[in-house]
């Protein structure tokens, strides 16, 4: 190892701090996390409160704009996201590019990236107009581009967005309705979308946040920024855990291969983690996933599925893994992710949509930390350094000497 000296010299302190665990890379208004109490704020005002008392729109107003907002600005800012819902028709081509059995989520990775091409008229990032503009489209859009995803996978054709629809309702119109019959909409539906909408839309400086301000802090527009947080949520160990739940719940199959699922979890030689487990800031249980819990239980009460076999199971499991020695020392809680694939597999979401939800929603999230991030005279480009571990400097020796 080189002496860190000679890489360093000009440096008063160099910090190695991997996965950035005791590092703040900003200052931010928008969302306080208190993990030991397992407490979650979006500008002062309790998860709880938020998901009980509001629609997903005034939260995302509030996350945007900092106040929440009153009738006539939410009247406002309703028609406002309205008229930016629907996907210039050229995108509709984009779309039909993708093989079928591409997974959403890469689908949504290159339909986002590609709205710079499309919507070149709001990326000029100095003019706080258009960066308003850009927001709005990415929060408007989202349901239509997750909504297209899923109807492209299914070989259906696309639908467009319903002005006369709620937020929550129109995502449930863009995925569930086709033009041959009508489609009514449940209103138990369209409270429970609501409200997993309200409780994705923030996690402060997560690794798609944190993605989506490293990547705008070099002066990239919204939408690639976007794409690159999209790209980050994609992994199981952030947003992909809603699908690895479900995929781990079916592969346990029963109660009684819990203990050997728990085992394997515990063995440092195996891999495999309990998926929906755990959380780099929450150690205590996270609000969100007991707000996530009770609207699984009405949600499957609501549409009469009895004893859902997966549901027993996540329960039993949380019961025996909150019980254990080894998840209570290292303080593992079922996280948000935990419950939210049972409740949209009860939807008849399909499994690889699940991740692109929460894209959907956490949108406004990446968004306004975007724009707070370039309002910030504080800010630079991000720009981490690293402790070198290589080879110390030598001379290229001839082909023949390798
Ligand atoms: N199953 C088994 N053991 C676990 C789990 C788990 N799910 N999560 C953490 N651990 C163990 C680790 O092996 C480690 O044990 P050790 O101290 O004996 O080495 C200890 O708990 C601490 O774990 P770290 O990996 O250091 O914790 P970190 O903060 O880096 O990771 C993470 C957090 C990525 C969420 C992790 O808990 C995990 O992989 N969970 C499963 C995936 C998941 O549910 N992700 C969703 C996160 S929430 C979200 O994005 C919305």
């Amino acid at each position: 190892v080189m002496d860190i000296r000679k890489l360093y010299g000009d440096m008063d302190i160099f910090t190695y701090d991997p996965g950035y665990t005791s590092t703040g890379s900003c200052k931010s208004a928008i969302t306080y996390i208190d993990g030991d109490a397992g407490v979650l704020l979006h500008r002062g005002y309790p998860i709880d409160q938020l998901a009980e008392k509001c629609d997903f729109l005034e939260v995302a107003y509030l996350i945007l704009k900092g106040e929440l907002p009153n009738a006539e600005q939410k009247t406002k800012f309703e028609s406002d996201i309205t008229r930016h819902s629907m996907l210039n028709e050229q995108i509709s081509f984009f779309f039909r590019g993708f093989r079928r059995d591409s997974h959403p989520m890469a689908v949504m990775c290159g339909v986002v990236g590609a709205m710079a091409a499309f919507y070149h008229d709001s990326t000029d990032i100095n003019d706080p107009h258009q960066r308003m503009v850009a927001s709005y489209r990415l929060v408007a859009k989202m349901p239509t581009i997750v909504g297209w995803a899923y109807k492209y996978s299914q070989g259906q054709p696309f639908m467009y967005p319903q002005n006369k629809l709620s937020y929550a309702e129109n995502f449930l119109h863009l995925m569930f309705a086709t033009p041959c019959e009508e489609y009514k909409i449940s209103p138990i539906l369209a409270r429970a979308m609501n409200r997993i909408l309200i409780l994705h839309a923030d996690h402060e400086q997560n690794a798609s946040t944190s993605t989506v301000r490293l990547a705008g802090s070099s002066g990239a527009n919204p939408f690639a920024c976007i794409a690159a947080g999209i790209a980050s949520l994609w992994g199981p160990a952030h947003g992909g855990a809603n699908e690895a739940v479900l995929e781990m719940l079916h592969e346990i199959g029963s109660v009684d291969r819990i203990p050997e699922f728990i085992a394997k979890a515990k063995d440092k030689d195996d891999p495999f983690r309990l998926m929906g487990f755990g959380h780099r800031v929450y150690k205590n249980y996270d609000p969100r996933a007991k707000i996530m819990q009770q609207t699984c239980h009405e949600v499957l009460t609501e549409l009469g599925v009895k004893d859902d076999p997966l549901l027993k199971l996540a329960m039993e499991l949380e019961r025996i893994a909150l019980e254990d020695e080894y998840f209570v020392q290292r303080k593992l809680f079922p996280n948000v992710d935990f419950y939210s694939g049972i409740i949209f597999r009860a939807m008849g979401i399909p499994t690889q949509v699940f991740t692109c939800l929460f894209a959907l929603a956490r949108t406004v999230g990446w968004i306004a930390q975007w724009n707070e991030m370039l309002t910030d005279s504080d800010q630079k480009i991000g720009r981490p350094r690293q402790l070198y571990i290589g080879s110390d400097v030598r001379d290229v020796p001839p082909i023949e000497k390798r």
